[in-house]
């Protein structure tokens, strides 16, 4: 969802923000704006609908001056896109000035009662009534900007994290969270801050990751102050944050070590991030399972279960929370969790699950899987599960992101950062974690033989060179893609542990070209879906060598009977779909449980190569963002 950037210190605050906001485009890209204060003391804000390069275009005659100031990227929620609606937020007075990611639900209300005092509003957002019952609340209490922030916070309903600039401070940001990520990144003499860490990195690596009902206070120096280096900067910094709760109780900063590069947050010569994620994935597979894996000893130690052993062994269940494609991942994983270690597994979106009274027993263990670690609805899900005294165990990728936080234990999958818009790197991550824990679990229980599980472990240690293979299948693809821009509807079909796959090949279509995909398990073709086929229908179907491959092929033989043009993923040396299909993949042979890991990739390329040739932003599709903090 939105983004939100912040500096306070002593350089000129725009270049940092406009970069901040730049590498934060991708949690959302509707609008964008920017508040400064100037050496005079104004409180300027410039906003533009669409993306930050409307922003700077229109900022680029304006007074952009100044050493504090916010900015923000917006996916809109109340309030359609355009300027007004547009963060940053002037108070009535103009004096103060907000930026929001969140919902506050109970806005009307807050908007009647300040409307019955005089206060008049120029967006139709949420946001904007905040800014005005902060400075109500300022007003009427006469309270400095921080307690003002804290009170008119207790009366909100909803999830925010926001930073809020007072003219009258020059000096000085407050911000504050619930449900919504915020960072503090410390600087020689000087602040920043963000939803995530990838403003920052460049700057420091030194951050604190402020908690939900927090509000941290960042203080720039005084000229005195800096003038007086006697003092160690690090007690110097810490002195210049004040964090306490909304409700006033203090908290002592707790700085932690960013492992983030750089680099990590560039193209590499690559068009699209995309597309760079893609060929990332034999890399970042390698790096998953290095640590974990001891290709020498063939065994697998996976920290958070080594340490929960008992709880995974005495579940009676396990229960998936995800949404998007980390729910794909996870439905790939009850495949095997219940293959080998026989434990019944149910998958949830957590949308679902949050809101549907479930029964959860303390026996059960959670497994929520979240690329970002702060999808709204999973984090409220396991809220739940932790209520009811579940065991929760995430797989996740943004360090210190806020569900591997509220987790008992869980497994990072070390992917680096991932920009794009649709999830290709972290799925096939989150695949590989959860196959580890399968197997952690099945050898724990004894329900895997020695053998099988030696098997898989030593081809879990080939799948990084097996999938360099598919990859070099990508310009391939990229023909293909020229042939199938035309359709309006594409299947994706697949059995057993490939059809999670072809809901996740459907849905990286939907994503990024626009084109309307359905994925569904082959079989089920019959009972519907096959009223659909046509000669103008391409039907996406994985069909490696597995269990069901013969009855795959006849679904094949189903389609072609009716025109359908088949696009097979297939296992290498597969002659009989090749007679059949009208195009064919070819993936390198492996364990049944890992196919995922190789069929995934063509159809992610497949997508990726639609959508340029339809002229799409792959990086950025419309209506999406990266990370959905709010439900
Ligand atoms: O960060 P999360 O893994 O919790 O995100 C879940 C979904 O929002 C995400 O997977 C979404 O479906 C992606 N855009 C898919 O490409």
């Amino acid at each position: 969802m939105c983004g939100i950037v912040g500096y306070v210190g002593r350089r000129q605050a725009y270049g940092i923000l406009i970069k901040g906001l730049h590498r934060l485009e991708y949690r959302g890209y509707d609008s964008a704006g920017v508040a400064l204060i100037n050496k005079a003391g104004n409180l300027n804000i410039y906003k533009a609908k669409g993306k930050v390069s409307e922003l700077e275009a229109f900022a680029a005659d304006k007074d952009i001056t100044g050493t504090i100031g916010i900015a923000h990227t917006r996916w809109a929620t109340h309030g359609e896109p355009s300027t007004i609606n547009a963060h940053p937020h002037y108070s009535e007075s103009e004096q103060l000035a907000i930026i929001h990611n969140g919902i506050i639900e109970n806005y009307a209300v807050l908007k009647q009662g300040l409307e019955q005092e005089g206060y008049t509003f120029k967006s139709d957002t949420d946001t904007e009534v905040l800014v005005q019952l902060i400075e109500y609340t300022q007003l009427n209490q006469g309270t400095d900007t921080k307690t003002a922030v804290q009170l008119a916070l207790q009366q909100v309903v909803g999830a925010y994290a926001i930073a809020v600039l007072d003219k009258r401070h020059p000096d000085t940001i407050v911000a504050a969270r619930k449900g919504s990520p915020l960072v503090v990144g410390i600087g020689d003499d000087e602040f920043f801050l963000a939803s995530d860490a990838t403003p920052i990195v460049e700057y420091t690596d030194r951050v604190i990751y402020i908690e939900d009902e927090e509000v941290v206070t960042l203080r720039a120096k005084s000229k005195e102050q800096v003038a007086q280096t006697q003092m160690k900067k690090e007690q110097d910094s810490e002195s210049l944050i004040d964090i306490t709760t909304i409700n006033n109780v203090q908290k002592t900063p707790e700085i932690k070590r960013l492992e983030m590069s750089l680099s990590q947050l560039e193209k590499c010569g690559y068009p699209h991030f995309m597309l760079k994620e893609i060929y990332e994935q034999p890399r970042t597979l390698a790096d998953s399972m290095r640590g974990r894996i001891n290709m020498q000893q063939d065994n697998i130690a996976l920290s958070g279960f080594i340490d929960n052993k008992d709880r995974f062994l005495n579940a009676k269940r396990i229960i998936i929370t995800a949404c998007g494609t980390s729910w794909h991942a996870g439905l790939i994983a009850m495949y095997a969790i219940e293959e080998f270690a026989q434990i019944p597994v149910e998958v949830e979106y957590s949308s679902e699950f949050r809101y549907r009274k479930p029964v959860i027993n303390k026996d059960d263990v959670v497994v929520a899987i979240s690329q970002s670690g702060e999808t709204a609805d999973t984090l409220a899900a396991i809220q739940l599960a932790k209520a009811k005294g579940a065991f929760i165990f995430s797989i996740c990728n943004v360090v210190g992101a806020s569900i591997p936080r509220l987790s008992d234990s869980g497994c990072y999958t070390h992917v680096g950062p991932e920009i794009g818009v649709a999830s290709t790197k972290a799925f096939t991550a989150q695949v590989i974690a959860l196959t580890m824990l399968a197997l952690c679990i099945g050898k724990a229980k004894k329900t895997i033989s020695n053998e099988k599980y030696l098997h898989i472990v030593r081809e879990l240690g080939q799948i990084p060179n097996k999938m360099s293979l598919v990859l070099e299948q990508d310009r391939k693809l990229a023909e293909f893609a020229k042939t199938f821009t035309y359709a309006q509807n594409f299947i994706y079909l697949g059995r057993g542990y490939n059809y999670p796959v072809a809901m996740e090949g459907a849905l990286k279509l939907k994503e990024i070209s626009y084109i309307h995909a359905e994925g569904y398990p082959a079989a089920e073709m019959k009972h519907g879906p096959i009223a659909l086929i046509s000669q103008e229908m391409p039907v996406v179907v994985v069909a490696p060598h597995c269990g069901t491959y013969e009855k795959v092929v006849s679904n094949i033989q189903e389609i072609k009977a009716r025109k359908g043009r088949v696009i097979a993923i297939v296992s290498e040396g597969d002659e009989v779909v090749k007679n059949i299909a009208d195009y064919t993949i070819e993936v390198p042979s492996t364990e049944e449980c890992l196919t995922p890991l190789l069929t995934v990739v063509p159809l992610q390329l497949l997508a990726y190569h639609i959508a340029v040739v339809k002229g799409c932003d792959v990086d950025q599709p419309r209506n999406l963002a990266k990370s959905v903090t709010v439900e």
